[in-house]
């Protein structure tokens, strides 16, 4: 069976509640008879409210950007997977490289987040991926082998059937640079091989493997035509409705 494709938009700090109800307003008709793939969208955490109510009754899921590994406490301005859930996120993205880079993310938290993420019923999107020296310096799939590796210790095998990777070069994201459908297919049969050492042959072949950095309606079609990708994590391109459901109907 083909893996189904998801094609995940990530706001990062941008839509208000307001906002994100024009956009839902714009993008639910054009993608309306669009039953081939999954869309997820993943606004800041205070539009989430506004994007559940906005997509009821589509098939258009909501998403975290992030998580705390914790039920609750005293954790100043986090929010914990139960948070998420209450408000109807069915999916959540760990350990995004703009994370890892501002505010201190290593592999270590980014199993914590997962390993708490998949009992509460999310789907994680866990972000992998390298900084351009690494590419650069022949690291890339050490640097893909060990942040897997990082992510996956200790997770139930009956769990990881749900968890959902984004491959993004930190060099593409936001910069208008995109790995060609060659190199981004490598970097996955990586991912993929590292996820059957630790999770099993049979996890690893369902695996979907989301491509991000600088998709665009004009590379999506390229890159989506890869056996090897899943589908696309979509950062700047994903916040006008027209561009978003041009992605989203490559
Ligand atoms: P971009 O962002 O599409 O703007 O490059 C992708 C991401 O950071 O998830």
């Amino acid at each position: 069976m083909p893996r189904k494709k998801l094609i995940a938009a990530n706001w990062k700090m941008y839509k208000t509640p307001a906002e994100t109800r024009e956009f839902f307003r714009a993008f639910l008709p054009l993608v309306a008879e669009h039953a081939r793939d999954e869309i997820v969208v993943c606004p800041p955490f205070v539009s989430l409210p506004a994007a559940v109510e906005e997509v009821r009754g589509s098939r258009v899921g909501i998403g975290g950007q992030d998580l705390f590994w914790e039920k609750e406490g005293a954790y100043t301005g986090e929010i914990s997977a139960g948070m998420l859930t209450a408000v109807g996120c069915t999916h959540v993205i760990i350990g995004h490289s703009e994370r890892r880079q501002y505010f201190g993310e290593t592999d270590d938290s980014v199993n914590r987040k997962l390993r708490c993420a998949l009992p509460a019923g999310l789907i994680p999107i866990v972000c992998v991926g390298e900084v351009l020296q690494e590419r650069e310096a022949g690291l890339t799939e050490e640097v893909l082998r060990r942040q897997c590796v990082g992510a996956f210790r200790t997770i139930p095998g009956e769990q990881a059937a749900r968890i959902t990777i984004a491959y993004e070069p930190i060099w593409a994201i936001g910069t208008g640079m995109t790995a060609t459908p060659q190199m981004a297919t490598e970097a996955h049969l990586i991912i993929r091989d590292e996820a059957s050492e630790q999770l099993g042959r049979d996890i690893a072949r369902n695996l979907r493997i989301l491509y991000g950095g600088s998709v665009k309606p004009e590379n999506a079609a390229g890159l989506m035509a890869q056996e090897e990708i899943d589908g696309a994590l979509v950062g700047g391109a994903s916040l006008k409705a027209e561009s978003f459901a041009a992605i989203v109907r490559y």
